[in-house]
């Protein structure tokens, strides 16, 4: 276990971590979970990683963390659902320093991206796949031929005016108690507006609902081949871990 990868899932509300086993792409050892602190700081959180790392002394390779926002060589340049304080934050720097660790941190939706191409739902795909994460907000990842393209954010599309996620994220279809039938309606708007741009070979629908996508990816009207995620949760850990090892 001593050189196996570690990955973390900073979520909004929770951050999970375990060792992870790249031949398998799955959890090498039970995941431990801490509740997202209040006033989610990148000082705040960094505490937390030492204390969750410090539950497996035993594994000591490469870390790789998600952060739901742009992540640049390390640089965290948006937080659109998470505490302002991370703009600007050098979260590599910071995380290696608090851990004692070579961590390298990745946007969310792009960890689930590579989890999701390598090990999952399009594995063995050619082409362009484009994962979409629909949470709190919308993450997107766009993986040509096995290559991540990162930070697309296609989540923030402008589409009938709006923010793309405002309208079409899980989010806001709790918040405005839409029916499967009206979320559908607007899932298929905001993927068509993916299709137009882009001509993907393949929808992969992750985030915690895609539990429940026989609910409402049959009500979607696309061209496009669309289908749900396969590492549901272990998405992110996975693919933060894989992305540290690549970086490293
Ligand atoms: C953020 C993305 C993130 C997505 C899912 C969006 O609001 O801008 O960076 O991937 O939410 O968490």
């Amino acid at each position: 276990m001593a050189e196996q990868p570690f990955g973390i899932d900073f979520g909004g509300t929770g951050i999970k971590g375990a060792p992870v086993d790249l031949a398998l792409g799955d959890f090498a050892a039970e995941r431990e979970r801490f509740r997202t602190p209040e006033k989610s700081t990148p000082d705040s959180v960094a505490q937390i990683f030492v204390d969750l790392l410090a539950k497996f002394p035993d594994c000591q390779g490469p870390v790789g963390v998600t952060v739901p926002g742009v992540v640049r060589h390390g640089v965290v340049h948006s937080a659109a659902n998470i505490d302002k304080a991370w703009i600007g934050t050098d979260a590599d720097a910071l995380f290696t320093k608090a851990t004692g660790r070579d961590v390298h941190v990745v946007n969310d939706a792009d960890a689930a991206g590579l989890a999701e191409v390598r090990y999952g739902a399009a594995k063995g795909r050619r082409g362009l796949v484009i994962v979409t994460t629909l949470g709190t907000g919308i993450g997107s990842a766009m993986v040509n031929d096995g290559v991540l393209v990162p930070n697309s954010e296609l989540g923030h599309l402008q589409i009938d005016g709006h923010d793309a996620e405002s309208r079409a994220a899980n989010s806001a279809r709790t918040r405005e108690d839409l029916s499967w039938e009206h979320w559908a309606k607007r899932l298929t708007t905001y993927y068509r507006t993916l299709e137009m741009l882009f001509s993907p070979d393949l929808f992969v629908v992750g985030g915690g609902v895609s539990k429940e996508s026989d609910a409402f990816l049959p009500l979607l009207d696309l061209e496009t081949e669309i289908i749900p995620a396969q590492l549901r949760n272990k998405a992110g850990v996975v693919g933060a871990a894989l992305y540290a090892t690549e970086s490293g």
